[in-house]
Formats: structure tokens, sequence, C-alpha cells
């Protein structure tokens, strides 16, 4: 493992407090995100989804009615809540887990697993990976978007804004671009695609994303 760790508050009770402004505040990755993932799948056929980090659902309710059926997980109820009432659809089960412990879903379940914005929290991304190829049936494919590695080298780290209108980092790792793709290979995924992401007044990439096949 490469990474690198910057200090924050304990990223559970982080996202506890972010859940009420999440949605509302100006944030221009999490809008990228959202941009990143619909144009990245909206050519990709699948039925059975793993949303890991669902966070308020920004993403759970498109994946919902592009896809089958979506798993969404989180290990933040109150982000949770959000989530579940914005993203009401039959075909979507939450459920509340820390995706750094080994996942409760059976081998080759899913035909495609998505995680946006989660990984500068888990300082493992092996184990993701490995579980992430456990999961997936041949042929299923792994899509990840990322805050750029450049940009967390500049400093860029998740943060939100207290009651009292306080920036609060929340702890994160710095993962490298090289430690991505490694990690990956090493579980035997293939790279099958790779796109950096600027928002309107960006002069680097803000986000970094990749597309994943299990053989
Ligand atoms: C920046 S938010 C992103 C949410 C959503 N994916 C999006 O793009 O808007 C990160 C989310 O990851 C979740 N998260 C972080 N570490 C986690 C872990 N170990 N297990 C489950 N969820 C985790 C947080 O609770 C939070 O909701």
């Amino acid at each position: 493992m490469t990474s690198k760790q910057r200090p924050g508050v304990d990223v559970k009770t982080g996202y506890d407090a972010w859940a009420r402004n999440y949605d509302d505040m100006d944030n221009a990755t999490r809008d990228l995100d959202a941009t990143a993932l619909r144009q990245t799948l909206a050519s990709v056929s699948a039925n059975d989804v793993l949303e890991l980090g669902c966070g308020t659902g920004k993403n759970t309710a498109w994946l919902a009615n592009q896809f089958g059926h979506v798993t969404a997980v989180d290990f933040s109820a109150s982000m949770l809540n959000v989530a579940r009432q914005k993203a009401s659809a039959k075909n979507i089960s939450f459920y509340q887990y820390d995706i750094s412990k080994p996942w409760p879903a059976d081998s080759t379940k899913f035909d495609l697993v998505t995680c946006n914005l989660v990984l500068e929290h888990i300082a493992d991304l092996h184990f993701i990976y490995k579980e992430a190829e456990r999961v997936l049936r041949p042929g299923g494919q792994l899509f990840l978007c990322e805050l750029h590695p450049y940009r967390q080298l500049k400093g860029g780290q998740a943060q939100y804004v207290s009651r009292t209108g306080d920036s609060i980092p929340i702890a994160t790792y710095v993962h490298s671009f090289a430690e991505f793709i490694n990690e990956a290979l090493a579980v035997d995924l293939v790279v099958s695609g790779v796109k950096e992401w600027h928002a309107p007044s960006d002069d680097m990439p803000r986000l970094l994303s990749l597309l994943f096949v299990k053989r």
C-alpha cells in the first residue's frame, strides 16, 4: 500500500454531519462526478448493479432508471436517510454497511459495481478491488470516479461546512495514479477506460475515472 493519510474528522462522523447540506451547497466535484457517471455508463448494459458509498443518492436514482436493480451501500445513516427520501424506486435496495469490511454479497452476483468519490476515505484499495472482482460476473465492469491524485497532492480533500460555518476536513488517503491501476491489475481486473475530467474553470483535472472489466 502506498497511500498517504491526511488527518481529518472520523469519516462516518463527518458524513453524518455533512448529510444535512451535502446536496445544497455549491460543489463542483460532486456535480462533475454526476456528469462523469452518466456519460460513461449511458452505453453500458447491466442488470444487477452495486453502488458503493451511495451517499445522498445523487447517482442512485439515475442508476435505477438505467439498469435492472441497484444495491446501494453506505455506512453513514444520515447520508442513507437522505438517499432513501430521494431515490424511492422499487428496484433500489439500500444497506448500511462499511465497505472496508468483507462484503456480505454472493460471488458473481453483479454486472456492474460503481464507486464515486469514496476511495479517498479507504486505506486499502486492494481490498476493495478484490471484493469487487469477487462479486462481479465474468465480463462485469467496475466504474470508479475519484478526486484526481494531482488535486489531492495540491491539498484537495473532502470537507464539509459545519453549522457554525467552519470548513471541517474529513480524514482521507492519497492514492497515486499508479496505485489505482496496479492494485486492480493485481486482482486481474483489466483496464478498459481512463478519463480525466475538468470543471469549466479548472486548470488541472478534478476527477479521474476508471473503467475495469472482469475477465
Ligand atoms: C463524497 S460522498 C460521495 C457520495 C456519492 N457517491 C456521490 O458521489 O455523491 C462519500 C460517501 O462515501 C461513504 N463512505 C466512506 N467510507 C465508507 C465506508 N468505509 N463504507 C461505506 N461508505 C463509506 C460516506 O459515508 C459518504 O456517503
